[in-house]
């Protein structure tokens, strides 16, 4: 009997997990575990996602919480040790770029234990993001780098990762979409925010370099302030940008559609309706893409460089003047579902044969 360990610990890990574990499910001997490192715990950012995307109920939860990087890194490591010493697996599987992917992922290498990195290879180039930092070591450590896209192995060989521990498997995030698409109906939202079909964005903010700093997050909000004067703008609100508005220091909402976090199917029936999509997620600069929605990203960079050269996403950094500008010529962009190469919803499959593969099963 062979044991993989699944990590996952906050939002955008869910919709990684849950694809991959259904394609493992019943492989003869192979026992799968899912960890709940809490790094994200209420119920709007974790609770409703492992309901929604139908997850396991996760054998270790390890109650982390919030904390500054360093603390919360240890704190998942501490205790994620002390499930690799029990559990022994042959495999710890860790997916995206979050602090717990990092940790859990140095725990292993620690204990000699091979690592799985799904969504490796992708790299912003900018290392003031927590991420890209999360990234670097992850893909340093990992022994099955299974990337997303041809830029991603790219960058990968260009650090001098071996041809043999990359695996290009496709995008698993929009597995988990296409399965889902169906049920994210419009009429979910639409009285909620009483918005018409097509006729308004969506906006999304909570990178640090964007809500952190009172000027940049003050204009960023005059920015959509103006644009929601002619285009109506549902405003779901991550825990941190939420604590920074209570400061007052981005000005008045006023004109804003204010929601708290979305789950996965309201946010997708949202996301897939709209006109507009203005954001500093990463998977969402991705999901639009999918989707065949205009993005705008509030960034300088991305590690998803697929979804501007697609021509749906622009990057408009932080600054009100370029984000007015790309409104005005994102709303000239026609909307048309793009799909790069191994967007199939088939990356779980893939992904599944390379760890069967590698456990000899
Ligand atoms: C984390 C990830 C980021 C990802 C984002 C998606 C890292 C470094 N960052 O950022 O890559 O895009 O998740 O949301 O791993 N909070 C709550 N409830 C929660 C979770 C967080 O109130 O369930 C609040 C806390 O005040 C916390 C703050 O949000 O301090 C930030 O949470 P944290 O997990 O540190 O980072 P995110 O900004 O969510």
């Amino acid at each position: 009997m062979k044991t993989v360990v699944h990590v996952m610990g906050a939002r955008p890990n869910y919709m990684k997990i849950a694809p991959l574990m259904d394609a493992l499910a019943g492989v003869p001997g192979l026992h799968q575990r899912l960890v709940n490192t809490g790094q994200h715990y209420d119920e709007a950012m974790s609770g409703v996602f492992l309901r929604e995307l139908n997850l396991p109920r996760p054998d270790r939860d390890l109650d982390v919480g919030s904390a500054s990087h360093a603390v919360q890194t240890a704190r998942v490591m501490v205790k994620f040790e002390a499930v690799c010493q029990e559990e022994r697996p042959d495999l710890v599987v860790v997916v995206g770029d979050v602090n717990s992917t990092m940790a859990a992922a140095l725990v292993a290498a620690k204990l000699v234990i091979p690592i799985a990195h799904l969504e490796a290879g992708l790299r912003s180039f900018d290392r003031t993001m927590p991420e890209e930092i999360n990234r670097l070591v992850t893909d340093a450590i990992a022994d099955l780098l299974l990337t997303p896209s041809a830029d991603a192995d790219e960058n990968l060989r260009r650090e001098g990762v071996p041809e043999s521990k990359i695996f290009r498997v496709g995008n698993i995030m929009i597995d988990t979409l296409q399965k889902h698409r169906e049920h994210a109906r419009f009429d979910r939202v639409r009285d909620r925010f009483a918005i018409a079909e097509g006729a308004y964005a969506v906006a999304t903010l909570h990178r640090p370099s964007n809500v952190d700093d009172a000027e940049t997050f003050g204009g960023i909000m005059s920015a959509m302030r103006e644009i929601a004067r002619t285009l109506p703008i549902v405003f779901p609100v991550h825990p941190r940008t939420r604590a920074r508005l209570a400061t007052g220091v981005s000005g008045d909402t006023n004109g804003l559609i204010l929601t708290e976090p979305l789950g996965y199917l309201d946010f997708l029936s949202l996301t897939s309706h709209a006109r507009l999509i203005l954001t500093d997620s990463g998977g969402l600069q991705e999901e639009s893409t999918a989707l065949g929605i205009p993005c705008i990203t509030v960034r300088q960079n991305t590690e998803r460089p697929v979804t501007v050269t697609e021509e749906t996403n622009e990057l408009a950094g932080s600054r009100p003047n370029d984000i007015l500008a790309a409104f005005r010529r994102a709303l000239s962009r026609t909307g048309e579902t793009r799909r790069p190469a191994l967007w199939d919803g088939q990356t779980a499959g893939r992904a599944a044969a390379v760890i069967r593969q590698f456990l000899g099963l």
